[in-house]
């Protein structure tokens, strides 16, 4: 049987292509320019990586440096990258987080006694869920492992950053179903909450902390966090951290898509900053997310610098 998180993530793909996308033109625009700068100027004569690299909708393949790989969990995104762009690209299939199949398994023993097939009280699944969540945070250690052998010139993180605590969500309420241990009447499901988020923090800076000893040119675009409270988005002000700082004035409820991590701080010693921008997506009614893009240069000293 497939890993959960292949089906999960191949049905996410198709659900995220099959959406209405009249109100995205703007957002795919800069998201494509992004991305295309962070491509044009990797070094031509090493390798490339683009993590998250999907099908390919964001990302202008013909820019990429000739040995350019994709990773991506999504079993069908090489030939939906073949379809698009016409690239036949090596690629890496793994869960670059290396916690997720282990996250999962947790998650389904909790819910369900797999001896003799019957679920468990929600409130204590959710709430014995949530005491282990922090034994299954991730080191990014296959996404390590791969840039220790391939030594890439550049990584281009193709909006995949913001994905990680959903992705986690979305696998713990599989293994629950049909009960959501999210929206249980106890506060079991806020206890557990509480807990993926601090597990989307450690995945997060887990995730940086390989990016920022890579050695490697960085190139970032990923949601930032989710915003209601406009139907419409209204102009941004100038960059200010923490990310809420920036939002125009008015009554927004929010949610941050990185557990709070500043990415800015996860660089500080290994990179200087080049440029970087927020915008908005307005993804559906009433739900503006809000995209950070950033690109990274390695200071030549760095530890991580490739020998
Ligand atoms: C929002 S989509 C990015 C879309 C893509 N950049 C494009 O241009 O089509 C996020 C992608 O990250 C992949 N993904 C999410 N979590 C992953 C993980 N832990 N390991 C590998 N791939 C993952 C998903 O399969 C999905 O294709």
């Amino acid at each position: 049987m497939p890993f959960t998180l292949h089906r999960h993530l191949l049905s996410e793909q198709r659900a995220f292509l099959g959406r209405d996308r009249r109100a995205w033109g703007d957002h795919l625009l800069r998201a494509r320019a992004w991305l295309g700068e962070g491509l044009a100027s990797a070094p031509k004569d090493r390798p490339c990586l683009i993590l998250g690299a999907g099908w390919g909708l964001e990302v202008p393949w013909s820019l990429a440096p000739p040995e350019t790989w994709g990773w991506d969990a999504d079993p069908l995104s090489r030939v939906g990258t073949l379809l698009r762009h016409r690239r036949w690209a090596p690629w890496v299939y793994e869960d670059f987080t290396g916690r997720l199949r282990e996250l999962s398994r947790a998650a389904r023993r909790c819910a369900r006694d797999e001896r003799v097939g019957r679920r468990r009280d929600p409130v204590l699944a959710a709430r014995r869920l949530a005491g282990i969540l922090p034994s299954f945070s991730p080191t990014g250690e296959p996404l390590r492992a791969w840039v220790e052998a391939h030594r890439p010139g550049a990584i281009v993180v193709a909006n995949v950053l913001g994905q990680l605590g959903p992705v986690a969500q979305a696998l713990i309420q599989r293994a629950f179903r049909p009960i959501n241990p999210f929206e249980l009447p106890d506060e079991a499901s806020e206890v557990l909450a509480e807990a993926l988020d601090l597990w989307t923090a450690a995945a997060v800076r887990a995730v940086l902390k390989v990016l920022s000893e890579s050695g490697a040119e960085v190139c970032l675009l990923h949601d930032r966090g989710v915003a209601w409270g406009d139907a419409a988005p209204r102009p941004l002000g100038p960059w200010r951290d923490p990310w809420v700082a920036q939002l125009p004035l008015g009554h927004w409820e929010v949610s941050d898509a990185l557990g709070d991590v500043e990415v800015g701080a996860c660089f500080a010693d290994s990179h200087e900053v080049r440029a970087r921008e927020r915008w908005w997506w307005p993804v559906g009614p009433g739900q503006l997310h809000l995209v950070e893009a950033w690109r990274l240069g390695a200071f030549p000293s760095h530890p991580g610098e490739p020998r």
